[in-house]
């Protein structure tokens, strides 16, 4: 299969570098995969909204940008930062154009607070945004004829001149990428895809913690396949936990998220006995940066032995309540709690990959024609720790970036000739799934005990031990069997945890959203973990 642009993904990321691509030039041929449904990605379940500086009365870029920098904790990109929060207004006013639906108050945007801002710039679409996001673009997608979007397609591999047989290290200078070796799912054959240029929007990798309020499709695939290409990543070891997923003993595979938009509503963080715990951690108590308020939850958890804090709505107005937040409402109540009369109680979990294939301001990778945007990639905005609703506008941001940068090169770049087809010969079928299941199930436990919210030198050794043994095992396996989209996720979600406990023993202090026990102090000088 041959393609002017390929797109891994078709997220938030994905589908507005496509949508550009397409609509500028008629004349070329855009192909975005996806390895599930179209509908089906981390955009999808946004539930809080895109933050921009909309209102000039009472905001401003500079406050925008200083919250940003406070949140990331030392580690932000200045120029980057400043990109993001100066452009993004007007690539949010693109997708209005475009058809997304942001809610109103009159005629005005109804502008909502999260943690870490110091202003409401938070645009949304009830707690439903991300929906609105991925519905308003693949509706502009479909009305663009050299577009095509190509569901239950996986990517496994991007391809290189390792595969034409050169030898190629982390310090090869030229490496290009080619297009992408991708399995048809609907037909089980690995196509090789040809393009001649690639870009990796494949989201986050949640899934590599047993709670994550990502889906399912989160397995870091794009970030692995860059790292097995000899590209750079950074910042790996800052995830990011959501301070308050909704806690549900049946246990739920992705857990549901309730938006930070609930206490940015006047919602207020609460131990079992009520005491509002928050006041003993930071002046700005619920609202304070994410990485803050999920270890101050994780530390009262720990110290009083509990499995959930809650967070009380029932000083709120109900009609308001049930008008922003009607998915919450409804989930809440199907599980026998009415935010109304009782405390919603809550867990941190795994949400945001703030470290990734590295970029620099035009999206563009270590990788020769290869760009990369979304939460795949770390560009330099969130630093150590990701300001609540500034990835949405990063997405879009990027996204942009790419298209001014990459359409006036394109014509000096032809299709590679003699790239051989996908290699299977001496596989045969796996016998049993449970070799894929149970390493799964290791890998999440091993990340969410060693290398969770506090981490130290102890754990963090015994989980890259352990992790070890699983990469083996599975490198095993993967030589071995046919390729399925459950092995490939396995081994993409084995590199994600290793790179994430790598670098988290790589830093030697406690910065944003990496703690460890061994060296609580955060260091004077700024360093950034490249891989
Ligand atoms: P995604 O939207 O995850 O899209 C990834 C795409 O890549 C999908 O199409 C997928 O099928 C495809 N893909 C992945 N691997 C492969 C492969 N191997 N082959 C082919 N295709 C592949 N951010 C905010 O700014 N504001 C919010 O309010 C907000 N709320 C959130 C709430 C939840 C519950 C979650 C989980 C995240 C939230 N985020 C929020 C984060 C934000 O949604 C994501 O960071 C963002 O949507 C990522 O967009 P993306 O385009 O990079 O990736
Ligand atoms: C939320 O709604 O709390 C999520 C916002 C985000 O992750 O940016």
């Amino acid at each position: 299969m041959t393609t002017d642009i390929l797109i891994i993904g078709a997220g938030i990321g994905g589908l507005s570098t496509g949508i550009k691509l397409a609509e500028a030039r008629p004349d070329l041929k855009v192909t975005a995969l996806t390895k599930t449904q179209e509908g089906e990605s981390n955009t999808r379940y946004a539930q809080g909204g895109v933050a921009a500086v909309w209102n000039m009365e009472v905001d401003s870029y500079e406050k925008h940008i200083a919250d940003t920098l406070d949140a990331g904790d030392g580690l932000c990109d200045m120029e980057v930062v400043e990109i993001v929060v100066e452009e993004g207004p007007e690539r949010v006013q693109e997708i209005i154009d475009w058809g997304a639906r942001f809610d109103k108050k009159a005629e005005h945007y109804d502008l909502g607070r999260e943690g870490g801002h110091s202003e409401n710039r938070i645009l949304h679409y009830k707690d439903l945004t991300g929906w609105e996001i991925q519905r308003a673009l693949l509706a502009k997608a479909e009305q663009l004829p050299n577009l095509e979007i190509l569901e239950h397609f996986f990517a496994v591999d991007l391809i290189t001149q390792h595969h034409l047989g050169h030898s190629i290290t982390r310090l090869t200078p030229d490496i290009e990428c080619y297009g992408a070796y991708a399995l048809n799912k609907q037909t089980n054959e690995i196509e090789t895809i040809l393009s001649r240029i690639t870009v990796v929007a494949t989201g986050g990798a949640g899934q590599v913690y047993r709670n994550t309020t990502n889906p399912v499709i989160a397995s870091g695939d794009g970030i692995a396949m860059v790292y097995r290409a000899k590209g750079h990543l950074e910042n790996m070891e800052f995830v990011q936990f959501h301070p308050t997923a909704l806690y549900n003993p049946a246990g739920d595979n992705p857990v549901f998220l309730v938006s930070e938009a609930v206490r940015g509503f006047g919602a207020i963080l609460k131990s079992r006995d009520g005491e509002e715990f928050m006041d003993r951690y930071d002046p700005r108590k619920s609202l304070a940066p994410r990485d803050i308020v999920a270890r101050a939850i994780d530390n009262e958890m720990k110290l009083r032995g509990e499995e959930c804090m809650f967070l009380d709505c029932r000083h709120l107005d109900p009609e308001g309540f049930r008008a922003h937040f009607p998915t919450i409402l409804d989930k809440c109540l199907s599980i026998g709690i009415d935010p109304m009369k009782d405390m919603i109680p809550i867990v941190p979990a795994c949400h945001y990959m703030c470290g990734g294939i590295k970029v620099d301001t035009a999206g563009r990778s270590s990788i020769h024609r290869l760009y990369a945007c979304g939460e795949s990639t770390c560009t330099g905005l969130h630093g150590a720790n990701r300001l609540a609703s500034n990835s949405l506008l990063e997405a879009l941001v990027f996204a942009h970036r790419i298209y001014e940068d990459a359409l006036p090169q394109l014509e000096q770049f032809s299709l590679k000739e003699g790239i051989p087809d996908w290699n299977a010969s001496g596989t045969t079928h796996p016998k049993e799934m449970v070799l894929i299941t149970q390493s799964l199930k290791e890998l999440k436990e091993i990340m969410s005990s060693y290398v969770g919210i506090v981490r130290s030198n102890v754990r963090l050794k015994r989980a890259l031990d352990r992790l070890g043994l699983l990469f083996r095992e599975t490198e095993e396996l993967y030589h071995s069997t046919t390729i399925s989209p459950q092995l490939c996720e396995l081994r993409n979600l084995i590199t994600i945890g290793y790179l994430v406990t790598r670098s988290a023993s790589m830093r030697h202090e406690s910065r944003g959203l990496h703690y460890t026990t061994d060296y609580p102090e955060l260091l004077p000088f700024l360093q950034r973990t490249i891989l």
